[in-house]
């Protein structure tokens, strides 16, 4: 590495793609999306599937925590609930994961990318220290970025768009990571709104201002907080259903995989 920054020396490839996104948000539909877009323009993928719960895919994996550990046994083992089932699910993995970061070292000359999908539970991924650890890993020996899916139509009123930048804002405080915000769904609702209002704060509190029973001084000052937020990140509107956008999140992805690799730091 040039910057000096690092004294780790990353290989340029595979860029590792961490995505993660609130239950609903179209996770699964995007990776699909991305995997047949992958296949269709001789980019090469590698898919990690890290839902132990996830009951079927509708794409291949190159790897899958469901071959290693088995959920329902798992639960059934150590008494647990759903969640309690998945957490340690991962817990376990986590533990073997040197071996899988082997896997895709190994076969890094014959990879552009790694599509990581992760539990459905967003929490169980974003706040667990097998989470962290399995993105520490991955970010110690490749280039990784995070992508947070977000449901575009689900996000147009205001209130509801603040609480999910906040919940993005937290993800990157958390993996200091290059975050990449892809706005799903634009078939059903543009993204332009939420352009708007990461670009104009101004904007913005005039769009809150409109339901009066908010309490306008903590919107301000949240909003000043993520108005510092966007900066340190990028967005791409993408439709997993039609597939507009893909394009630009691959483009997206490689200017978020060379800021990684020249010393990303986030500003906050
Ligand atoms: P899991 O985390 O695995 O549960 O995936 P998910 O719940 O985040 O999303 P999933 O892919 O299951 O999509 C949720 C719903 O949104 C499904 O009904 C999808 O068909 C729909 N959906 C996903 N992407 C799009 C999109 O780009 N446009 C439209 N119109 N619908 C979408």
């Amino acid at each position: 590495s040039s910057s000096g920054s690092s004294s780790i020396n990353f290989k340029k490839k595979p860029v590792i793609i961490i995505v993660v996104g609130m239950a609903g948000s179209g996770k699964t539909t995007l990776l699909h999306r991305l995997v047949c877009h992958t296949q269709s323009s001789n980019i090469r993928g590698y898919v990690l599937n890290l839902d132990p719960a996830v009951m079927t895919l509708p794409f291949g994996t190159n790897i899958d925590i469901r071959d290693t550990v088995r959920y329902k046994d798992v639960m059934k083992e150590f008494k647990l609930g759903p969640n309690g089932g998945i957490l340690t699910s991962l817990n376990l993995f986590s533990t073997k994961f040197d071996e899988v970061i082997s896997v895709i070292e190994r076969r890094a000359d014959q990879l552009d990318y790694v599509l990581v999908d992760t539990p459905g539970q967003i929490e169980i991924f974003t706040w667990s220290a097998s989470g962290a650890i399995i993105t520490e890993a991955f970010a110690s020996t490749f280039p990784t970025v995070i992508a947070y899916v977000v449901d575009t139509p689900r996000s147009a009123n205001p209130v509801t768009f603040m609480s999910n930048m906040l919940y993005a804002c937290s993800i990157l405080y958390k993996t200091r990571l290059p975050l990449l915000i892809v706005f799903n769904k634009v078939d059903v609702a543009r993204h332009e709104f939420a352009l708007e209002w990461m670009e104009d704060f101004e904007a913005f509190q005039a769009a809150v201002e409109i339901d009066t029973s908010y309490t306008a001084s903590l919107t301000r000052s949240l909003s000043l907080v993520l108005d510092e937020f966007y900066k340190n990140i990028r967005s791409v509107g993408v439709s997993a259903v039609s597939g507009a956008g893909v394009q630009e999140f691959f483009e997206a992805v490689e200017t978020s995989a060379q800021e990684f690799m020249e010393g990303y730091k986030v500003d906050l």
